[in-house]
């Protein structure tokens, strides 16, 4: 570990948001509120979402990529979307990056600009085409089957669509098996041997306009190198288009993927870093090939909002086992998926005991109340920890709502944004009657 790489320089580094600190009573606070307030408000558990950390990281982002000219920063909504973050991205100036019709319309309703929207997905059904032809939305096209729907159902329009196309650039990403996208079996994109047909295909049509070329490599990156061979890739294959066709492409998209730190472990890079370097590489490889240098987008989800977020949930039931304690909280896996699906760490704490009495301290596995014995959040956390505390879980802002589940008909918790010691609700808690709602009952069973 070098001191280089121990600096925190982006919010991407430091596993709790920017504004976290320990008030005078020995609690958490976030965005400069008491969060043992905050659950007594808006009740447990409870999403905290930190504003001043999503600026922060859009900043570190447009500073990486401010030597490159042309470039769009976008957010990948998958991350964390509802209304309010719709509007928040769009007040930081980024694109966004959709993947399903929900998530276009959720865009749309927030009055999100169309001409900065890109729809992504490796199976876009044709409703969401149309959704997205209908507000002139830019497609990433996944595959040749959806590249001849899409033909078909441009033919009518009177105007060209704007299409990039997704490319598996054969690139392996040092992470989980789950969230590697760039290797050669990957689902997602054309294999290369795949792309001159494609390329053939769009040139031979008149409402098809072809802006560029996109991956994703993969989520949660720790190193560099795999994020610059890709652009290597990029610029072979832009150079090949020139040659064999004499065609131009003005767009470059290069994916998002960026790591967060979770654990104190992890050394993701700033995200300015990320950014210039990817940036600075382009430039050097369409210079160095003589191309001319293309429009880029980047497209960041979890490093934007990863470390925004923290979970806050009550302590329940502890259980001291021979060689094991369990702390079980009111939340879990249907809130946060990513440790049973992923094996994902992360860092906890007493929110309203930050610093506890050392000789209380051991460790505590926090588990979940969902049942399934793989419910569990953290691994031995060493904490002072008692009954009916709250238990602070970090770095959930990314892949904790979006993935979350009704799993053992439980309701999701309410999300509030925090910024300046203000806290308003973004996410309204899930009632009993929510979870009825859509429940039908045959007439047969009446
Ligand atoms: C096409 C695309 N872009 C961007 C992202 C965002 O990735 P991350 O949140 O790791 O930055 C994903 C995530 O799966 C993706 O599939």
């Amino acid at each position: 570990m070098t001191a280089e790489k121990t600096k925190i320089e982006s919010p991407n580094q430091n596993i709790m948001p920017v504004t976290a600190t320990i008030n005078e009573h020995n609690h958490l606070t976030v965005g400069g509120i008491d969060v043992v307030d905050l659950v007594q408000e808006f009740g447990s558990p409870l999403w905290i979402v930190c504003e001043e950390t999503i600026r922060q990281s859009a900043e570190a982002v447009k500073l990486g990529l401010s030597n490159y000219g042309q470039a769009l920063p976008c957010y990948a909504g998958k991350a964390f979307l509802c209304l309010a973050l719709v509007k928040l991205i769009a007040d930081l100036d980024f694109g966004l990056d959709v993947v399903s019709e929900g998530e276009l319309f959720t865009a749309l309703k927030a009055g999100f600009p169309a001409e900065k929207i890109f729809l992504h997905g490796n199976n876009k059904s044709e409703r969401e085409l149309k959704m997205a032809l209908n507000a002139s939305i830019k497609i990433v096209v996944d595959n040749e089957s959806e590249l001849a729907t899409l033909i078909a159902l441009a033919k009518p329009l009177r105007r060209k669509v704007e299409i990039l196309l997704r490319i598996i650039p054969g690139i392996e990403l040092d992470t989980h098996d789950h969230i590697k996208t760039g290797h050669d079996k990957s689902k997602f994109g054309i294999p290369l041997d795949q792309l001159d047909a494609a390329i053939e295909l769009i040139a031979s049509q008149k409402n098809v306009e072809l802006l560029g070329l996109h991956a994703h490599i993969g989520s949660q990156g720790m190193e560099l190198d795999p994020f610059l061979e890709s652009v290597d890739v990029f610029a072979d294959l832009y150079a090949n288009l020139k040659d064999k066709y004499n065609l131009t492409l003005p767009h470059l998209d290069v994916g998002g993927g960026l790591g967060i730190a979770y654990i104190a472990d992890d050394r993701p890079l700033a995200l300015q870093s990320w950014a210039r370097a990817l940036s600075v590489k382009v430039k050097e490889a369409f210079s160095s090939r003589n191309l001319p240098i293309p429009e880029l987008s980047i497209e960041p989800g979890r490093a934007i909002v990863g470390t925004s977020g923290v979970t806050i949930y009550q302590s329940g039931h502890l259980k001291e086992l021979p060689g094991i304690n369990y702390l079980a909280v009111d939340g879990g896996m249907a809130d946060n998926p990513r440790p049973i699906t992923y094996q994902a760490k992360y860092t906890a704490a007493v929110a309203n005991r930050m610093v506890g009495e050392s000789d209380k301290i051991k460790p505590w596995s926090i588990v979940g109340r969902y049942c399934e014995s793989g419910d569990i959040i953290v691994e031995e956390a060493e904490l002072d920890a008692r009954k009916g505390d709250l238990i602070a879980v970090f770095a959930t802002g990314a892949y904790n709502y979006s993935m979350s589940s009704n799993y053992n008909r439980t309701a999701r918790p309410a999300c509030v944004l925090v910024k300046n010691g203000r806290a308003e609700i973004i996410v309204e808690r899930e009632t009993l009657k929510d979870l009825v709602s859509h429940d039908r009952i045959p007439s047969w069973l009446t």
